[in-house]
């Protein structure tokens, strides 16, 4: 017993948990997944597997994003990232609802799926079918040799090491950067982003280990302050718009899976449509609000929140003043242009479901009714 206890200390590098663990592996696993294939100096990316169908991905009427969960919320910021750097048509689908509804494939189509454990039943299923109706499937996975890794023609591995916690962190950020390598290299392929464009972008992209170690450095006192202030709560609300929208939607599920609270995240300018209604002094609102080109519309929104008594926690760029006068709590992230930023201001939220979890004494490597992978419908 004593051994055991001794062992799981071992396996948890002295964390607590594996989930805080892995969440303070992101920088390694960051760099690990951009390592031999962002070349600062030469300003290239080296991805073979994507390389190999070039041709066929920037001539695709259009790309069909495939998977589900967290990999469903990386799939959406690849879906603006590809859209606005590639100018290529993008769809993301549940998995679980492709696979069912007998989807349009025509032969050229091309398949992007996103899987963790590369094992998802959903996915699985949802990739066979895409593949026998002639579509080509490219798999952004983290273990190697896993079914959606074999299935698929061709692909780039996250390499974040192996999961154990039930909720992805590191493998959600390792996603995020192997889709902006392949955003980056297809825009480039296609030449439709300029040199410059594409010089800043490696170069923002380069910078993000570093900008995620100092937000592990520096925001986990403020944000333990906020999960102990709120671990009762009922309810949450996230919102966020552009690239920050999935960052919401990501936030709320690892609420969710991790505290047992119920949590919803939402496109920002559409809470005016009805559920400002919810908006009361009972209700926490989480504001993914980092300086980008919608910053001064989601500061608008913040201060709808604010004037029907909502509790505004916002994840905002540091030295944002004018945010930090309208939030009751504020988690400051370094600067990072917006096409990056959705790796950075995950990352606080990864951290207020962990310690509002452990705040509620839960257990938040194994969190009731989940499996690490879903390997049945
Ligand atoms: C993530 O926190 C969840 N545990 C879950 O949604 C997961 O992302 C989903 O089941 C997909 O798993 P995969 O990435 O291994 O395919």
């Amino acid at each position: 017993q004593k051994l055991d206890l001794e062992l799981a200390a071992i396996e948890k590098g002295g964390y607590d948990h594996f989930m805080l663990k892995e969440i303070m592996e992101q920088p390694q696993a960051i760099f690990d997944s951009m390592r031999g294939r962002l070349d600062l100096e030469k300003l290239t990316i080296t991805l073979s597997g994507i390389e190999q169908y070039a041709e066929q991905i920037c001539k695709a009427n259009r790309i069909v994003i495939v998977s589900c969960g967290t990999s469903w919320h990386a799939g959406l910021v690849a879906e603006y990232l590809i859209e606005e750097l590639c100018r290529i048509n993008v769809e993301v689908e549940y998995a679980s609802e492709f696979r069912y509804r007998n989807p349009i494939i025509n032969e050229g189509d091309v398949i992007l799926a996103i899987s963790q454990s590369g094992e998802t039943a959903d996915t699985l299923v949802a990739l066979e079918n895409a593949k026998s109706k002639g579509a080509i499937i490219l798999g952004v996975v983290n273990v190697v040799g896993s079914s959606i890794a074999r299935l698929s023609h061709a692909g780039a591995y996250t390499h974040a090491g192996p999961e154990i916690g039930v909720a992805s962190t590191k493998a959600f950020t390792a996603q995020l950067t192997v889709l902006e390598l392949i955003a980056l290299k297809i825009a480039y392929i296609k030449k439709s982003i300029d040199d410059d464009q594409y010089a800043h972008l490696l170069n923002e992209l380069n910078a993000v280990p570093d900008k995620v170690q100092a937000i592990l450095d520096s925001q986990i006192p403020k944000i333990r302050e906020i999960a102990r202030k709120y671990k009762d709560a009922r309810d949450f609300l996230y919102l966020g718009r552009g690239y920050n929208f999935p960052i919401a939607l990501e936030g709320a599920l690892k609420l969710k899976e991790i505290t047992y609270i119920h949590a919803e995240g939402y496109p920002a300018a559409e809470m005016k449509h009805g559920p400002i209604a919810l908006v009361d002094e009972n209700l926490p609102v989480v504001f993914v609000a980092t300086k980008d080109r919608y910053h001064e519309k989601i500061v608008s929104n913040i201060q709808e929140v604010k004037a029907r008594k909502g509790h505004v926690i916002a994840v905002i760029t540091e030295g944002d003043e004018v945010s930090k006068q309208l939030a009751e709590d504020y988690i400051e992230i370094p600067e990072a242009d917006e096409i990056v930023a959705p790796i950075l201001s995950v990352i606080p939220l990864q951290l207020l479901s962990y310690y509002i979890g452990v705040e509620r004494n839960q257990d938040v490597d194994k969190p009731r009714n989940l499996a690490k992978s879903v390997t049945v419908e």
